[in-house]
C-alpha cells in the first residue's frame, strides 16, 4: 500500500492579521508536503484557523462585530494569503466548523465517562494573549511570565482534565522515541521541564458568564471549552470530516485515497513554533493517552523569527506583512529565503537586505544565469534544439569526463536530498542542489562551449549543453517543492509541457534531444536597490 503522509500547521489565531511566522510553518509544511507527493505517497495537508477563545472574542468586540462576522472576515486573510504564498493545503479546518464542534464535544463526553476529569474550584492568573493560567509562584509582579503582559486573578469553580496522572509515561515516551519531539534541543527542554516540576492538571473550562465564545462542554452547559483544548482537537477532527468524500467531494485527497479516516491518524508531523511546544508536547499528547490513541510520529518546534534584531511587534511597527514582501520580491524569492537563510529550528533574523542579496547571488546568478546561458548557447548552437548527447564511451574521440561527473554528482544526490527532507534539515537539502548549480556553472567555465563552436567541436559542444540541460531538468524537480513556480518554469524553458506533480522522473535522459526549448524572461532579474 501506498505510504500516506498526514502533515499539520498550527491553526492560527482570527484576532489579527498573518505576519511573516505564520508564514514560515505554512511555507515549511507545503515544502514537505509537495516533497512526498513527487515521491508518490498519500499526502493530506492541514491547516486552518483557531477562532474560539477571549483574546478572539476581545478583538471582535473591539471592531464592534460578533466574534463569527469577525472570524469570517478575518480568515479571509489567512486564505488569500495561502493562495499568494502558493500553499496547496489539502484542507483547510476553521473551529468554529460544525463537524469539528461536535468531534469536541464527543472527545469531552468520553473523558468524562472515562473520570478523565473533574470539576473543582480554582483560583489562579490568567494571561489572556497566550490563553493560559499561572499560578501564584510563576507569575511575575503581577505579569506573565512568558509574554510578560498583565495577568488577572481569577477564581472559579471549573472542569480539569486530569493530565498530572500522565507525566510518568510521557516522560518515558519521550525518552524511548527519540523522533518524537524535534530538534534534539527542544525535546531536552520538554523533559527537563516535566522531570523538574510536578505536573498540574489541566483546566478545560470556561464559566459562560466570564467568556461565552466557545463550545459548550456535552456534560455542564454553564460552561465553554478551553480553545487549547478545542484547537489541539483539530488535528484529529479534520480527518473524520475534512477527507470524507461525501462532505468534500472537489477535495483532491478524498478522490486519490482509498484511506478510511481513521487511517490517516497518527501523523507524521505536527509543524510548530517552540512557543507552543508545551501544548503540543505536553497537553496534547496526554490528552491522547487518555483517550487510548497513537501519539503523533514527530512534533517539530522551529524557531523564532526576529526583525532586523528585534522582536516583531505592533508596537514597534516592525511586523513583516508577507503580503508585502511577495508584492515586492515574488512568492519563489520569499519562500526560498525564509529556508534557505536560517536552519529549520533555530531562530532567525529578517531583514530585506538579506533576502535582496540571497536573490541577487543565489537565484539570480547561479541558478537564473545557468539556465538562460545554458539556453543562449543552445539557441545559438544548436538552433534551439535541445542537443543529442554523444555516447558516453570514454574511449572515443572526444573527453567527456567532466559531464560523466556532474551527471554522477545529480545521481548521486537524490538519497542525501531525500534524507535531509526526512529530518527536516531543508538547509542541507539547498545546500545539495547549491552542489549541483555550482558544479553545473563550473562546467561552463571548464569547457567554455563558445570555444568549442569556434573550433567545431560539435560532439563535444554537445555532450557539454545536453548535461547542462538535463542537469537543469532534474535540478528543476529538486527546486520545486521550495520554489513550485521556479521548477515548473525551468521545465518550460526546456520545452517541456508536463506538470512537475505528482511524480519525480530522475533518471538521467529523461530530456528528448531535438526538443524545441522556449527560452523566456529570466528567472530572477537582479535587484539593484539597497
Ligand atoms: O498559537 N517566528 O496561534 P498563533 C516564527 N492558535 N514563527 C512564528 C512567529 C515568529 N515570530 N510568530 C508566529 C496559536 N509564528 C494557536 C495554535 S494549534 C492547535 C493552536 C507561528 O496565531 C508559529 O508556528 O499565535 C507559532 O507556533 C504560530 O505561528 C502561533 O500562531
Amino acid at each position: 500500500m501506498t505510504a500516506k503522509f498526514y502533515i499539520t500547521t498550527p491553526i492560527y489565531y482570527v484576532n489579527d492579521i498573518p505576519h511573516i511566522g505564520h508564514a514560515y510553518t505554512t511555507v515549511a509544511a507545503d515544502i514537505l508536503a509537495r516533497h512526498n507527493r513527487l515521491k508518490g505517497k498519500k499526502v493530506f495537508f492541514l491547516t486552518g484557523t483557531d477562532e474560539h477563545g477571549q483574546k478572539v472574542e476581545k478583538a471582535a468586540q473591539e471592531k464592534g462585530m460578533s466574534p463569527k462576522e469577525h472570524a469570517d472576515m478575518m480568515v479571509e486573510n489567512f486564505k488569500s494569503l495561502w493562495t499568494k504564498l502558493n500553499i496547496h493545503n489539502d484542507a483547510f479546518i476553521r473551529t468554529t466548523d460544525s463537524e469539528h464542534m461536535k468531534t469536541v464535544q464527543s472527545i469531552l463526553k468520553k473523558l468524562w465517562g472515562k473520570n478523565e476529569i473533574e470539576k473543582r474550584s480554582y483560583s489562579g492568573w490568567y494571561c489572556i494573549p497566550d490563553e493560559r493560567f499561572w499560578t501564584e509562584k510563576e507569575v511575575i509582579d503581577r505579569n506573565c511570565p512568558e509574554c510578560k503582559r498583565p495577568v488577572e486573578h481569577i477564581a472559579e469553580e471549573n472542569y480539569f482534565f486530569l493530565m498530572s496522572k500522565y507525566q510518568e509515561r510521557l516522560i518515558h515516551y519521550i525518552e524511548e522515541n527519540s523522533l518524537f519531539i524535534l530538534p534534539e534541543a527542544r525535546k531536552n527542554e520538554v523533559l527537563g521541564f516535566l522531570k523538574n516540576n510536578p505536573l498540574g492538571d489541566l483546566c478545560i473550562s470556561r464559566p459562560k458568564q466570564r467568556l461565552s465564545w466557545g463550545i459548550p462542554l456535552p456534560f455542564d452547559d454553564n460552561f465553554v471549552t478551553y480553545v487549547w483544548f478545542d484547537a489541539l482537537v483539530n488535528y484529529y477532527s479534520a480527518i473524520k470530516y475534512l477527507i470524507n468524500p461525501h462532505t468534500h467531494p472537489s477535495n483532491l485527497v478524498s478522490q486519490l485515497s482509498a484511506l478510511g479516516s481513521e487511517d490517516w491518524w497518527p501523523p507524521e508531523h505536527h509543524l510548530i513554533g517552540k512557543d507552543i511546544l508545551t501544548t503540543h508536547a505536553v497537553y496534547w499528547s496526554t490528552m491522547l493517552m487518555a483517550l487510548d490513541m497513537p501519539l503523533p510520529k514527530n512534533i517539530f518546534a522551529h524557531g523564532w523569527w526576529t526583525v532586523d534584531g528585534k522582536k516583531m511587534s505592533k508596537s514597534l511597527g516592525n511586523v513583516v506583512d508577507p503580503n508585502e514582501m511577495v508584492n515586492t520580491y515574488g512568492t519563489d524569492a520569499f519562500r526560498y529565503f525564509l529556508f534557505r537563510e536560517v536552519p529549520f529550528g533555530l531562530d532567525g533574523d529578517f531583514s530585506e537586505q538579506a533576502l535582496i542579496k540571497r536573490i541577487n547571488n543565489d537565484l539570480a546568478n547561479d541558478l537564473g544565469n545557468l539556465l538562460s546561458r545554458t539556453l543562449t548557447m543552445i539557441e545559438k548552437y544548436c538552433e534551439g534544439k535541445i542537443p543529442r548527447m554523444p555516447s558516453y564511451d570514454i574511449h572515443g574521440e572526444i573527453d567527456i569526463q567532466r559531464e560523466i561527473h556532474l551527471k554522477g554528482l545529480v545521481e548521486d544526490m537524490n538519497e542525501a536530498f531525500d534524507l535531509s527532507m526526512e529530518r527536516l534539515s531543508f538547509g542541507h537539502a539547498l545546500d545539495k542542489i547549491w552542489e549541483i548549480l555550482n558544479a553545473a556553472n563550473k562546467l561552463i567555465e571548464d569547457e567554455a562551449p563558445w570555444s568549442l563552436w569556434k573550433t567545431k567541436n560539435i560532439d563535444k559542444l554537445s555532450s557539454v549543453l545536453y548535461t547542462l540541460a538535463e542537469t537543469l531538468r532534474i535540478i528543476a524537480i529538486y527546486v520545486y517543492p521550495f520554489m513550485p513556480e521556479t521548477g515548473q518554469k525551468v521545465w518550460q524553458q526546456l520545452g517541456s509541457d508536463e506538470k512537475i506533480g505528482n511524480e519525480i522522473h530522475i533518471a538521467w535522459e529523461g530530456l528528448k534531444p531535438g526538443q524545441k526549448i522556449r527560452k523566456g524572461a529570466h528567472l530572477f532579474p537582479r535587484i539593484e536597490k539597497v
